[in-house]
């Protein structure tokens, strides 16, 4: 298989899937003379950040969604993985590719067109918001839920609570979810879009895709996975 990597060429991304050929279609390498390009020669004459390109171009494409596994059966850890993988691997990588067309975008138009460096802006705040909440979620409860069954598995290791951690997650979901409703009311209200209509579709489209994505997401966590940690939780603290 062909080795991808920042001095690869443009042509060679577009050959390796329809949907990388389209991403970068969007984003202006739509030129017979860009496929002998390098990637990195691409993004300096485009004003792109190259390293995010790297990344969204070499994050792979996740698999459906599987709606065949019954969650409330599986152990919490396997559920976990599955949300750290399918989920936040497709948030990871639809951020990423939402702020290269949006970039796109404004970097076009977005001097003339006020309204487009304030859905910029908007988009920026729900970026960070949602990293922010991958991050909590990773580092803090996800780990804190896994004590919780292996507790329950081995009766030992268990150290501290859900609860505290679970309502701080809890706030970074209302402050994404708030910022994304705002993004979705200012772009129903705006209909010029510059002179590249293109990308700037593709990227109400990909922004479609993420919010229908997180519902799965958030309903995976708010409805199976967190009551189910906060009820062994309350089994574990009656022992
Ligand atoms: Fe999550
Ligand atoms: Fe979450």
């Amino acid at each position: 298989m062909l080795r991808i990597n920042a001095s690869s060429r443009i042509g060679d991304f577009i050959d390796t899937s329809a949907d990388t050929a389209r991403l970068l279609t969007m984003l202006g390498a739509n030129r017979k003379e860009h496929r002998s390009q390098t990637l990195g020669e691409f993004c300096a004459e485009s004003g792109i950040d190259g390293s995010m390109l790297l990344d969204a171009l070499l994050t792979p494409q996740p698999s459906p969604i599987d709606q065949t596994i019954n969650w409330s059966a599986e152990p919490l850890s396997r559920l976990i993985d599955y949300i750290v993988a399918r989920h936040h691997g497709f948030v990871r990588r639809q951020l990423l590719r939402l702020q290269l067309l949006i970039d796109r975008v404004c970097n076009t138009d977005g001097n003339r067109l006020f309204e487009l460096r304030a859905i910029h802006e908007a988009f920026a705040r729900v970026r960070i918001e949602l990293q922010e909440h991958l991050v909590t979620e990773e580092e803090v409860l996800f780990p804190l839920i896994r004590g919780l069954q292996h507790y329950s598995d081995h009766r030992g290791g268990f150290m501290g609570t859900v609860d505290r951690p679970l309502s701080q997650a809890g706030q970074h979901v209302d402050e994404a979810g708030a910022n994304l409703s705002r993004l979705r009311a200012r772009i129903a209200d705006f209909t010029s879009v510059g002179s590249e209509p293109g990308t700037y579709q593709t990227f109400l489209a990909e922004l479609s895709g993420l919010e229908e994505d997180l519902k799965y997401h958030f309903a995976l966590e708010n409805d199976v996975l967190f009551p189910r940690a906060l009820k062994l939780e309350q089994e574990l603290m009656k022992v």
